[in-house]
């Protein structure tokens, strides 16, 4: 099966729920063996990276899996100033970053007119880097006049594709529907969109996950970004155990196979459950990093979940630590936008 979706870089939901119950270190290694290769043929042994900025972890929604839930009242909140963020930019773009990622809580106060102020000022000092938005869920007419300010991608995980474990992550108040409808306005309106899920998330079955890469394979996005569901303390899936690393691997190995041209992140999530998580994602597919570009200041508070990583390192060290984990397994990353490459399905 692993050769079909070489081949035909599809298969039916019965097939990929199948892949999942049969998924032996065997079957995994090989399916990251010719995951590597696709991945190489587009990429080569190269690594994007995203200068990542945390603008914000004031949050109106509730996500019942998400440490900065407006529930969670010992979450200690922020918002960076424009200021605080052209600093983050003007430092990240020192250090080699060619796009920024800005991602946040879902925080009334950054407005369209607040946001289209930033994300020109980003571009007219920064005219070859890309902006990349990743604050939630907004109307159609919001996402249209973000793009038409600059910003060229938008990331926004359908975190999952089964809209009854839908329902069992997100308080009543969200909906699958408008998450979905979301990711179909960015499209149309011209983003690289990104979508993505969390693996092994309370209530998950494998015939959920199956529903995910059907997802990712009809919808075909720029990028999907996949971590390991970690608990958070203080939210109400406290008691449950986080996904693991081989399943996060093996699905990373598949999104490469259905796509040799999709960007691929190895998450912070990965490398919080592993110390060697992103190494380990990139040898079974994965052609991103994210490190992060935010001020050392609020780096803890931004706490999606326990024990995140990185949350004391300058900007600069993280940059460094990830080149030289990059070099430790033959790869290297490049200063470019990285935009996605073409390849013909
Ligand atoms: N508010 C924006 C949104 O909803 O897209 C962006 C920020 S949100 C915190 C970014 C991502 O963090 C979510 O899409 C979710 O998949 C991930 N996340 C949140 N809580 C997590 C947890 N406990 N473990 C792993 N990932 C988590
Ligand atoms: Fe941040 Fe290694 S990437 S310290």
């Amino acid at each position: 099966m692993i050769d079909r979706l070489c081949r035909d870089h599809s298969l039916s939901c019965d097939e990929y729920e199948l892949l999942l119950d049969s998924q032996t270190p065997r079957l995994a290694e090989y399916a990251a063996s010719r995951a590597l290769e696709a991945r190489k043929s587009v990429y080569g042994n190269t690594v994007y990276v995203r200068g990542l900025i945390e603008i914000s972890n004031i949050c109106k929604n509730d996500c019942l899996y998400c440490g900065i839930r407006r529930g969670n009242q010992s979450c200690s909140r922020y918002r960076l100033s424009e200021q605080e963020i052209l600093s983050c930019c003007d430092e990240g773009y020192k250090l080699g970053f060619r796009t920024f990622v800005m991602q946040g809580g879902e925080d009334p106060f950054f407005t369209d007119e607040l946001l289209c102020t930033l994300i020109k000022k980003i571009k007219k000092a920064f005219p070859d880097c890309a902006v990349t938005l990743s604050i939630g869920e907004r109307s159609r007419e919001s996402y249209e006049t973000l793009f038409a300010a600059g910003a060229d991608r938008y990331l926004l995980r359908h975190e999952t594709a089964d809209s009854n474990l839908y329902r069992k992550l997100h308080p009543e108040s969200m909906s699958f529907e408008n998450r979905m409808q979301c990711l179909n306005n960015l499209k149309e309106i011209g983003y690289q969109t990104g979508c993505g899920f969390m693996v092994g998330a309370p209530y998950q079955t494998n015939r959920s996950l199956a529903a995910d890469l059907k997802f990712v394979e009809q919808f075909r996005p720029d990028m999907c970004g996949i971590g390991p569901f970690i608990p958070h303390a203080a939210t109400p899936f406290a008691g449950f155990a986080a996904g693991a690393l081989q399943t996060t691997l093996f699905l990373l190995s598949l999104l490469r196979l259905m796509d040799p041209g999709v960007l691929l992140p190895a998450t912070t999530a990965l490398g919080t459950i592993d110390p060697t998580g992103r190494e380990q994602g990139i040898l079974a597919g994965a052609n991103v990093v994210m490190p992060n570009l935010s001020p050392v200041s609020v780096r803890r508070k931004y706490e999606l979940y326990d024990n995140k990583i990185c949350t004391g390192e300058e900007s600069a060290q993280c940059k460094s630590c990830l080149e030289r984990r990059m070099e430790s397994i033959g790869y290297k990353i490049v200063t470019d936008r990285g935009d996605r490459k073409p390849f013909s399905l």
